[in-house]
C-alpha cells in the first residue's frame, strides 16, 4: 500500500497550483479522461445522475464541473443544472463546447451561493482536488436544502487485492507515460496517480461525510471499487 501520510505531505505543497495545473490541461482534458478510463469514465458520468435521481423543476450544483462533462448528462435528463469550477481555462474549454450550460467561476470554499439554495450538489473526481475536504463537504452542505442528496463520484480502493496491485501499477507507471502522449503534460498526471493513492478509502470517504453533517451515508463500488459513489442527504 502506498505510504498516505507521505503522499498527502507532498501534495499539500502542490494544491496552490491546481487551478493553473488544469486550465494547462484544458484543452485536452476530455480525451485524455476517454483514453485513461478506457471509455469507462461515460457509464460513470450516466450512474451519478441516476444516483442523484433529480426531479422535474429541481437544481442541481455540478461542483468543480471542469469542462461540464459531468454537467452534461444531468441537461440531457432535463434537469437544471449550474456547473461551477475555480479554473478559467476548464470553464474556457466547457462554455465554448457548450455554450447553453450557466458556468459560474468559484471555488467550492467559498461559495457564491445562499444557504439551502440547490436540491442536490454532485461533485465527480473534484473533492480529491480541492485543498480542504473537510470544509469543502460542509459548503457543499450549506448550500444544500434540508433533505437534499450530495453525490459524490470519486476515485477510490479496488476491492480485489491483486486486481488492486495492477491497477497501482498502471497508476504509477502507465497513466503519466499515456498522458504525455494524449495530453502533453506528464506532470498533471503524475499528479492524478499520487492524489488517487492519497486518497481515502470508501469507508473513510465515508466517515468524513458523516463528520462534516451528512446524514444516510452509503456508496457503491463501480468498475470493482476503482470509483466509488457516495450518497447522502442533508
Ligand atoms: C478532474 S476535474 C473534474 C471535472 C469534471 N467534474 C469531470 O468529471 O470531468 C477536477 C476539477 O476540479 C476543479 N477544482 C479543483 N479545486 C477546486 C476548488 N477549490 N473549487 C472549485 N473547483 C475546483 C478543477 O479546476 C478541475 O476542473
Amino acid at each position: 500500500m502506498p505510504d498516505r501520510n507521505k503522499s498527502r505531505a507532498t501534495l499539500a505543497k502542490r494544491r496552490g497550483d491546481v487551478a493553473a495545473m488544469f486550465d494547462r490541461v484544458a484543452a485536452r482534458y476530455d480525451l485524455a479522461n476517454d483514453v485513461l478510463s478506457l471509455g469507462q469514465d461515460r457509464a460513470w458520468r450516466r450512474l451519478v445522475v441516476e444516483a442523484v435521481d433529480p426531479q422535474p423543476g429541481q437544481l442541481v450544483l455540478d461542483l468543480a464541473a471542469g469542462t461540464g462533462t459531468s454537467s452534461e448528462p444531468f441537461t440531457r435528463a432535463g434537469s437544471q443544472v449550474v456547473p461551477t469550477d475555480l479554473s478559467m481555462g476548464m470553464l474556457e474549454v466547457g462554455k465554448r463546447r457548450s455554450p447553453r450550460l450557466p458556468f459560474v467561476a468559484a471555488d467550492a470554499l467559498a461559495l457564491p451561493y445562499s444557504d439551502a439554495s440547490f436540491d442536490a450538489v454532485t461533485i465527480s473526481f473534484g473533492l480529491r482536488n480541492v485543498e480542504d475536504t473537510a470544509a469543502a463537504l460542509a459548503e457543499m452542505r450549506r448550500v444544500t436544502r434540508p433533505g437534499g442528496t450530495l453525490v459524490v463520484c470519486e476515485f477510490s480502493t479496488p476491492l480485489f487485492p491483486p486486481f488492486r496491485r495492477l491497477y497501482e501499477n498502471y497508476l504509477v507507471a502507465a497513466i503519466p507515460k499515456i498522458a504525455g502522449v494524449v495530453s502533453s503534460n506528464a506532470p498533471a498526471y503524475e499528479y492524478l496517480a499520487e492524489s488517487i493513492q492519497a486518497w481515502p478509502d470508501q469507508a473513510g470517504l465515508a466517515a468524513a461525510l458523516a463528520a462534516a453533517g451528512w446524514r444516510d451515508v452509503e456508496w457503491r463500488n463501480l468498475s470493482g471499487g476503482i470509483v466509488a459513489l457516495h450518497r447522502a442527504h442533508a
